[in-house]
């Protein structure tokens, strides 16, 4: 039986890009032939927020984000990573079986030594946290402990899940078969773009919020960067941001007709209000089931717990043969 598993980090409110890259993929991938986990990686976020009580908040803005999405946690394992310890607890086994070269490449890693050295920091290492270098063991181990076989990711997440199965391998080699090689499931072909045609980020703060009111999602809309083409001029659809984030949600018969109104000369400001309106009814059910539950904060506290006593009644014996595995056993 397929088991689907994937994870969004906490460290920043829930964005369009999130919606469309992670949790609209995973949801459309479940079936009843399937079981699958869906989490918050609120261990990955403490990487980048410091402040408790932000952390806090995001963590329940993105169950909110999975929730008001559709995600029925009756039918799927929908938990909290920090309520799951047995994770953590392989985290420790799996570091002393990766080596650190493998880390040395991770692309969050290196991204973080390019910036030291573009701005001539003395240590080139300098502000980088050893959680930050492991951060792709940890993720291994969200998938591992587990024993996940499929990972719905964005492309940017290919290179950890490709160490994943690296980490896995070595374990199964040393120790005996007890990991399944995981496979990706590459979810968006294309990065959703941010309203500066740059990877939708919270870093670049370039989000269009997907829990927004609609007057806040317009002036976002209205924000997008566009070119100083008069209305009346054909305008170019292939490399066009608007375009291209038009593209990441509406229908098929939608963007055909956008394709058609940019040849005819739409003039930004109408080609901005259709994307509005599409996407605000694209997003207006969502919305709905948000503010119903942003209220019920301690119902959504249980669905959480409820949950990871479920999945514990898997991580618990599979950590015990685990450890039996390695020789951390009675004597
Ligand atoms: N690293 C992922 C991201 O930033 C989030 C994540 C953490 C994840 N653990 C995971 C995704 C396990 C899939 C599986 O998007």
């Amino acid at each position: 039986m397929k088991r689907i598993l994937t994870g969004i980090t906490p460290s920043g409110y829930p964005h369009l890009g999130n919606y469309i890259g992670a949790i609209k993929p995973s949801l459309d991938l479940l079936d009843e032939k399937c079981e699958s986990f869906l989490f918050i990686a609120d261990f990955h976020a403490l990487i980048k927020v410091k402040d408790a009580k932000l952390l806090n908040d995001l963590t329940f803005q993105i169950a909110l984000a999975w929730l008001a999405s559709g995600l029925n946690p009756k039918k799927t394992f929908f938990y909290r990573q920090s309520d799951i310890p047995e994770i953590v607890e392989l985290n420790w086994v799996l570091s002393c079986l990766t080596e650190k070269g493998l880390m040395n490449r991770a692309h969050a890693y290196k991204a973080a030594i390019d910036v030291n050295k573009v701005s001539n920091t003395k240590e080139l290492e300098e502000g980088i946290s050893l959680g930050l270098f492991s951060y792709p063991v940890l993720m291994a181990c969200d998938i591992l402990a587990l024993n996940a076989t499929h990972v719905p990711v964005g492309s940017d997440q290919q290179q950890h899940l490709e160490m994943t199965r690296d980490i896995a391998g070595k374990f199964n080699r040393i120790y005996g078969e007890t990991f399944n090689i995981p496979e990706g499931v590459i979810g968006a072909e294309k990065t959703v773009l941010g309203t500066d045609g740059r990877k939708m980020s919270k870093s670049y703060n370039n989000v269009i919020p997907l829990l927004s009111t609609e007057k806040e999602l317009e002036s976002t809309i209205m924000k997008i960067v566009t070119n100083s083409q008069e209305p009346g001029e054909k305008k170019d659809y292939v490399n066009n941001i608007l375009f291209d984030i038009y593209s990441s949600f509406a229908s098929a018969p939608q963007i055909a007709d956008m394709r058609q109104k940019f040849d005819e000369g739409i003039g930004w400001g109408e080609a901005k209000k259709i994307v509005y309106k599409d996407l605000n009814e694209t997003l207006e059910p969502i919305r709905e089931k948000f503010y119903q539950l942003q209220n019920k904060k301690s119902e959504v506290e249980d669905i959480l717990k409820e949950n990871s006593i479920k999945v514990r009644e898997f991580t618990m014996p599979f950590l015990d043969e685990i450890r039996s595995k390695i020789g951390i056993k009675s004597l």
